[in-house]
């Protein structure tokens, strides 16, 4: 562990030095602004947090508050890295009968094979922390209602892909969170080589979660004396992308994250990804920017040069105060309603 936060640290290093480049464009942000994941820099890592992530207040790995059992007020009023879950397994009747509930609705007449995939991506015993519970049904199953998020999540998409016969040897995800859906996707698409991009402290995160996964098959690209390997889960700093990937790519994934970003870094790693000969992009995002910071990912270059195969837009409802701020509660005097497009679940393809 302490090799891993050493590398980390030097790899941290470097990024603060590289983050005016296109993968971040530091100093096109407004100095503060949570959603473009400024915060996430300069950030030493307490003791004890990289064993048990999940325990902890870390923002932009995929968790929302209600995955901690909390409320959004709890939640912010909280420092980074504070400890938000002390039970390892919680025993709460209400939630396991709810999660009972929602996996029978989502499973109803499915398939045997979708029933093995769904439960695979529902399974969250692995011992990173978090908020979880044992719910039975045929067996027990320690899950959460986190991995109930994310296995819905990898239906969808499998669902999608198999439409289209997309069957990735090579898969490539940009903004990962912690790793769960990239490990979920190459284990239930039988990929042989992943990579996975994010910022430093997400790929210090992925590096811990896949190493107890699936210990062996982690390689770190994190410095420039290392390489993307076939047949390994390759963990790559977003500034080496470019010199390091030299294979096509059969199928990138983004889920939330690409809509965060400026036009520039959306299109630094799309354009990466074309260049290098890629087939698929399967994606959830919203599709129009929340503010002038962030790219329309709609109109970009590389989105409208692919052909969508599939996309399925939903329209989610956000609020906003009367200056215009977006706040996550509808209880504000004068608040404001405005539905967002989002895409869940467009698949691409580029020729
Ligand atoms: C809202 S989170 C979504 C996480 C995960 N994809 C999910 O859906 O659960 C946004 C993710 O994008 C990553 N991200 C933000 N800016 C990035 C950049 N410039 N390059 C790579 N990853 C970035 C964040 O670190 C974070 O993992």
């Amino acid at each position: 562990m302490s090799q891993l936060i050493e590398l980390y640290t030097r790899m941290e290093a470097e990024a603060e030095a590289r983050a005016v480049e296109p993968w971040f464009r530091i100093d096109r942000l407004p100095p503060s602004g949570s959603s473009h994941e400024r915060t996430k820099f300069q950030r030493e890592i307490p003791p004890g947090v990289v064993d048990r992530f999940r325990d902890f207040k870390i923002g932009g790995i995929g968790l929302e508050p209600q995955d901690y059992g909390i409320t959004l007020a709890d939640y912010l009023s909280r420092p980074n890295f504070d400890k938000l879950v002390d039970d390892p397994i919680v025993r709460d009747p209400k939630a396991e009968r709810l999660i009972q509930v929602l996996v029978r609705e989502q499973l109803k007449g499915a398939q045997p094979d979708v029933v093995q995939a769904f439960l695979h991506a529902l399974d969250d015993s692995l011992n990173i922390g978090g908020r979880k519970h044992v719910v039975g049904f045929s067996r027990l199953i320690v899950c959460s209602m986190f991995s109930l998020k994310m296995a819905q999540r990898a239906l969808r998409m499998l669902a999608v892909l198999h439409r289209h016969e997309v069957r990735p040897k090579v898969l490539l995800e940009i903004g990962g969170g912690y790793g769960k859906t990239f490990s979920d996707a190459c284990a239930l698409l039988g990929v042989r080589t992943g990579i996975y991009v994010d910022l430093p402290l997400n790929l210090l995160l992925a590096a811990s979660y896949l190493n107890k996964l699936s210990p062996g098959k982690v390689n770190l690209v994190w410095s420039d004396d290392a390489e993307i390997r076939e047949g390994a889960m390759n963990l790559v700093a977003p500034w080496l992308l470019e010199e390091k990937l030299a294979m096509p790519v059969d199928l990138a994934l983004n889920f939330l994250s690409l809509q965060h970003m400026q036009a520039a870094t959306q299109e630094f790693y799309l354009g990466i990804l074309r260049r290098n000969g890629l087939g698929h992009l399967y994606h959830e995002n919203r599709l129009h920017p929340r503010d002038r910071v962030e790219g329309a990912l709609a109109g970009s270059a590389s989105m409208t040069a692919a052909r969508t195969l599939e996309s399925q837009v939903a329209s989610r409802p956000t609020f906003y105060s009367p200056d215009g701020r977006r706040i996550n509660s509808p209880d504000g005097r004068g608040t404001n309603l405005t539905r967002e497009l989002v895409v869940y679940g467009q698949l691409l393809r580029f020729d």
